[in-house]
């Protein structure tokens, strides 16, 4: 380890600047700081590491709660959602707590506060950083009014594996597309002065390789090589960082053996030395504790002291700090420096919030919730994650004339359409599909058929079908109940579930065009009913405004302007399914493919066409990762590589024409990929290194153009030298991973 250390010093793997300001450089806050420290007691120190939960349904107040905060014993609270219980604390904090110290009071603000966003996953369906960024300062406008000034967002776990639950609320599996997200991101929350009381102060979590858990089973072990967890899991947290992220949450998994929130390598030696990072480190929910039951730590004592050598900062509604960190520092296994440490990052963040200027909630703040504004960014955003993933016949947009049946448990289902992690929207602001066509002049009938996603009933199928024999169109609103995905709600099976199948099956059977839209936390496999739809739209949970935005992207009045930020498998057995995966020593290709039912009956054990493939699923996803179409279509020609040979320090441009071939206005999402040919270590089939909005009018041609360099190249290779390497590069400029025009050139040392 000693070696692995030494080499990470030399090489300087990110570079740090921007927003993340120096301690150094900000002598006035780490004076007030530091002086604030000298006068602290030991135990108001450890008060200050104490994040203590409260539920948010909290009716009183109570005394004893009052009491510690008087004393000093907590320095931040999670879940206060009375106002006036947030300035009741505040005011205790500040003029009766032995130095005054005011409390930061925090909330999970994932996709919206009460104006609900799509989930992260459909966020980066949008591959949009101006929407991203809008959303989470719209977020924080709103949060701030209730007094949170921290959110536990963006959640920035690379995931590749749709059985995992928490799939929804990551940003996908690609670490560039991650990394402009979570950047954008945190600059919304955070905006350029968090001391602005409308601003909340981010958390990058979880930190880190939370997404890796085997089998996308929540919780699971993480195996992870270091040039993997560099390559592809830090890169989101860098941009947050970069950003000036105040915070950072440990995960829950272990990774490599050693629980993530005791693990001193990623904590002390990544996070601080390396990435510089000067703000607090808060544990997740129990996940200091949990070292017990992940056979890491012997007892809570035992917990808090590999906790605070880890350099764990905060901890999450557990005590083991609270507990036993004097006893720990008493006996001189946890050094009174280590805790002077987190006090001062967690102080640090306090000032900047400009807490000690500003403790209270401003009341002139009203936050202005589903203000008419923030409504329409919700919308646009919905707008923009919708993916349109079948087309056929080009049934949509639909006519304003068809005659449309409206069936399925999701058409009309407010709370299920806002996803995971909305604790404080509220279902009553919801829009769903059905309430816009109420309001429409559309020619349609809505019968659920189905009560709700699980309903294993066919009791309502007669109506659903008689409905729909009187259509011109079977609108059919399919997918998973907000409930599905999420924290602990990992699936084994990723098809729709309860009966909607069967639904479409007899619906199909009517010889009507289907339209499937699909409300989900994660990819759904479609495999059994692709035939059965002339079109699908994947909405994934759209939040507050997903009906508006859903009416008019079916009627055309927008386009489906999503692209997938996930692989989407033809089924779970695929899984983890990734685009920039390697070549392994036997690819497959359509050339040597033999499937299931090409093999003859006796046949002699052979390796048949000697693939790297699933007998019964091939190699490809149903549809890859940049994947959507539009309402129209795009034409790709002449790409030029404006240099055949570059070395380190220059440049290489790539143009590339796009037309837009059909016959109204629409966008694509021009897409750069990258192929690093041979390796010190074995690289990706492809990495995304650049993309780019392109809205054209019908017939409108542009010349697209991106800039790389080999600082576009680098990775970190199994001697953990962050550079990139002399050789043969390809590239592609396409509309998804597995398409594109392809080029090359040679990167010269
Ligand atoms: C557990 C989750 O893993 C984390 O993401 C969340 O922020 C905390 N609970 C607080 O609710």
């Amino acid at each position: 380890m000693k070696k692995i250390i030494c080499l990470l010093l030399v090489t300087v793997f990110f570079t740090c600047k921007e927003n993340n300001i120096q301690k150094s450089q900000n002598s006035k806050e780490e004076q007030f700081i530091n002086e604030l420290l000298s006068k602290m007691t030991i135990e108001e120190k450890i008060g200050q590491t104490n994040l203590r939960g409260t539920s948010s349904r909290t009716k009183i107040l109570p005394e004893e709660l009052k009491e510690a905060v008087r004393k000093g014993e907590i320095g931040a609270f999670l879940n206060v959602m009375n106002i006036d219980y947030v300035d009741e604390l505040q005011k205790i904090a500040v003029e009766e707590s032995p130095n005054g110290i005011p409390l930061i009071f925090s909330r999970d603000v994932i996709h919206g506060f009460k104006t609900i966003f799509p989930i992260p996953l459909g966020m980066a369906a949008s591959w949009d950083v101006e929407v991203a960024r809008t959303s989470s300062e719209i977020a924080a406008y709103e949060a701030s009014a209730a007094g949170i000034r921290w959110t536990f967002a963006p959640m920035l776990d690379i995931s590749r594996d749709s059985r995992w639950g928490r799939i929804a609320e990551s940003p996908g599996e690609d670490p560039y597309l991650a990394s402009v997200l979570g950047k954008a991101y945190v600059e919304g929350f955070q905006g350029e002065d968090l001391s602005d009381s409308t601003k909340i102060a981010a958390c990058a979590k979880h930190f880190i390789g939370y997404g890796a858990a085997i089998g996308g089973r929540d919780y699971n072990t993480v195996n992870m090589s270091e040039p993997l967890l560099r390559n592809v899991y830090l890169p989101p947290f860098v941009a947050a960082l970069n950003a000036g992220s105040a915070t950072v949450m440990t995960s829950f998994n272990e990774i490599n053996g050693i629980p993530a929130t005791g693990n001193e390598y990623l904590l002390k030696e990544v996070l601080r030395e390396e990435l510089e990072f000067d703000g607090f480190v808060v544990s997740d929910w129990n996940s200091t504790i949990e070292m017990i039951k992940h056979g890491f730590a012997r007892n809570y004592k035992h917990v808090a002291e590999l906790s605070a050598v880890a350099g764990m900062d905060m901890e999450m509604t557990s005590t083991s700090y609270e507990n036993h960190l004097k006893e720990l520092i008493k006996e001189g296994k946890v050094s009174e420096a280590q805790l002077d440490d987190f006090v001062l990052n967690i102080l640090r963040i306090k000032y900047r919030l400009g807490l000690f200027k500003r403790p209270y909630t401003n009341r002139a703040h009203t936050g202005n919730f589903y203000a008419e504004s923030h409504l329409k960014e919700a919308k646009k955003a919905a707008v923009k994650s919708t993916v349109l993933l079948k087309n056929e016949n080009s049934i949509l947009p639909l006519k304003k004339e068809a005659k449309v049946a409206v069936i399925g448990p999701l058409a009309d289902a407010p709370h299920e359409q806002l996803g995971t992690w909305t604790f404080d929207g509220e279902k009553e602001h919801t829009v769903t599909l059905i309430d816009v066509f109420k309001e429409s002049n559309a020619n349609y009938r809505f019968e659920k058929g189905l009560t709700h996603s699980r309903d294993k009933s066919k009791k309502g199928f007669a109506s659903a079908i008689k409905a729909a024999k009187q259509a011109d169109v079977i609108l059919f609103i399919g997918g998973e109940e907000a409930i599905l995905s999420g924290e602990a709600h990992s699936r084994a099976n990723i098809n729709l579930p309860g009966v909607q199948e069967e639904l479409i099956n007899e619906l199909s059977k009517l010889n009507k065009p289907l339209v499937l839209v699909i409300m989900a936390g994660r990819p759904i496999s479609v495999s059994n009913i692709l035939e059965k739809t002339e079109a699908i739209l994947m909405a994934w949970h759209p939040g507050t405004m997903g009906g508006p935005a859903l009416y008019n992207i079916i009627y055309g009045v927008e386009e489906p302007e999503g692209r997938l930020p996930v692989s989407w498998p033809k089924t779970a057995g695929q899984l983890p399914y990734f685009y920039n995966h390697k070549n392994t020593g036997r690819p497959a290709n359509d050339h040597q493919f033999v499937g299931i039912d090409d093999i003859p009956i006796h046949a002699w054990q052979s390796s048949l066409g000697n693939d790297s493939h699933y007998l019964d699923a091939g190699f490809t996803p149903q549809f890859p990762f940049g994947y959507g179409l539009s309402y129209s279509n795009f034409k790709y020609e002449k790409l030029s590589v404006s240099k055949d040979t570059i070395s380190f320090n220059e440049d290489v441009t790539l143009k590339v024409t796009v037309t837009n071939t059909g016959d109204r206005p629409s966008k694509d999402i021009v897409q750069l990929y990258t192929q690093d040919v041979v390796g010190s270590i074995t690289r990706p089939v492809k990495e995304l290194k650049r993309f780019e909005h392109v809205y054209l009018d019908a017939g409108e041609s542009k010349e697209v153009t991106f800039t790389i360099s080999s600082n576009d190249l680098k990775f970190v290779n199994h001697k953990l030298i962050n550079a990139a390497e002399e050789g043969d590069f390809n590239v592609w400029v396409g509309q998804h991973a597995l398409s594109g025009l392809k080029g090359s050139f040679y990167l010269k040392e």
